[in-house]
């Protein structure tokens, strides 16, 4: 890392973390706490001055070729910058057309499109790839309710990362396999994983807290001209290899499809690789109704059809959980609450709030095979499963 590299992250670490602090006690005192307009104006004036000081110098000592890992952190602290930016609404996308923040908009999109990811912050830079200090990592604020959700976000990512690189290695080895079951177990534990970390959060973490505090941080803003959605906690390619190798999702459903296209250079690029080799594999459940079929339904198929089954299952139960629980709490129900001239700002992606959510509940029923007549689902198909394995039993 240059020496202005790292003052810069030493700055991203402290002073602008103080900074934000300010800010959200001055807005949280508010009536409205959406508001933030005509508010600590000096103190966001001093944000941006001081930012703005870190990268006009960066800018001018060009992205010297430092390897990708010292060039995707510093993209994530101008991110953080750019975000603060557009959480203090020093930014606004719907009021500009080009982001005032010239220098930082070069200098991401001089290093994002040097490294193959988008040239905003992203998830990977708050969670799996956030480098802590004497026990610290990046954050915003040092707010309770953001580390609260960072944490648990970095907890849950990491648990699906697990299920799904047991999900790969089945590939290889074929579903018939003796250690497809050991996979498969794997993948459970590590899904009862992202289920126990889901519910710690939605017990411990504070709604309006995270809506008014957290939330905003999170928002779409523009890099140059264009506009970049927020990042989300799905920004990794875990969550989508287990749907495709499982095979409840599916690579040419042009929704799902849209999505995958959508969030590819929101990724590291090695989860970029990863996805892409999925998108050409095919899946665990096409090959257990294949081997029925066939009339191979040994001794191994009740076992691993069954394991099959309960992973799927709970799959289907943490998007349930991310579903009815997560976004319900802390997006859909305080956002009815949120007066009208601020409804346009609600989600991370940019589309409104109903068609998001709509999104959202076709996911969940893709991955739980919920019974529905309008999307395609494997709901039969699991009837279908169900049926062999009882077959077989009797056998
Ligand atoms: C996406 C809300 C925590 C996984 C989203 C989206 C919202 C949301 C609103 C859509 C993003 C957009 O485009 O605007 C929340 C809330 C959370 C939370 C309110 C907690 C307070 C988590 C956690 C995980 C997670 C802990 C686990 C890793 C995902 C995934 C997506 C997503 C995978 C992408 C869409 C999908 O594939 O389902 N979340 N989320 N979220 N979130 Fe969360």
């Amino acid at each position: 890392m240059s020496t202005l590299s790292t003052e810069f992250d030493q700055w991203i670490r402290h002073d602008f973390v103080q900074l934000n602090d300010q800010l959200e006690a001055l807005y949280w005192q508010q009536d409205d706490k959406a508001n933030v307009v005509a508010v600590g104006e000096d103190i966001k004036q001093t944000l941006t001055t001081q930012g703005n000081a870190f990268i006009i110098k960066l800018l001018a000592e060009g992205n010297t070729d430092e390897g990708f890992e010292n060039a995707f952190d510093l993209l994530g602290n101008v991110g953080l910058f750019m975000a603060a930016c557009r959480r203090h609404e020093i930014t606004e996308p719907s009021r500009e057309v080009i982001s005032p923040l010239q220098e930082a908009s070069a200098l991401a999109m001089h290093i994002g499109a040097s490294i193959g990811v988008t040239p905003r912050f992203a998830t990977a830079h708050l969670t799996t790839h956030n480098k802590a200090v004497n026990g610290v990592y990046k954050r915003f604020t040092n707010l309770h309710a953001e580390k609260l959700f960072i944490d648990y976000n970095t907890r849950g990512i990491l648990a699906y990362k697990r299920a799904a690189e047991s999900l790969i290695k089945i590939h290889s080895l074929g579903i018939s396999h003796p250690m497809t079951p050991i996979l498969l177990t794997e993948v459970k534990r590590a899904l009862l994983d992202v289920i126990e970390s889901n519910q710690i959060l939605y017990t411990e973490l504070d709604t309006d807290a995270f809506f008014y505090q957290v939330r905003p941080y999170y928002k779409p803003y523009r890099v140059g001209k264009e506009i970049y959605r927020g990042a989300n906690a799905g920004d990794f390619a875990g969550i989508n290899v287990i749907d495709l190798m499982l095979g409840l999702c599916q690579a040419n459903d042009v929704h799902y499809g849209q999505m995958l296209v959508d969030k590819f250079l929101y990724m590291m690029p090695e989860d970029q690789a990863t996805l892409r080799e999925c998108m050409r594999l095919p899946n665990l459940f096409d090959a257990l109704l294949t081997e029925a079929e066939n009339g191979h339904t040994g001794s191994w198929f009740e076992e691993t059809a069954t394991l099959f089954m309960q992973v799927c299952k709970l799959h289907g139960d943490t998007a349930i959980q991310h579903h009815n629980q997560l976004v319900s709490k802390y997006i859909a129900h305080p956002s009815q609450r949120l007066a009208q001239q601020h409804m346009d700002k609600v989600t991370a992606s940019g589309p409104p709030l109903p068609v998001l959510l709509k999104q959202l509940e076709t996911l969940r029923d893709k991955r739980a095979a919920a019974n529905r007549e309008d999307i395609y689902t494997r709901y039969q198909d699991l009837q279908i499963l169900r049926q062999r394995v009882k077959g077989g039993a009797s056998q």
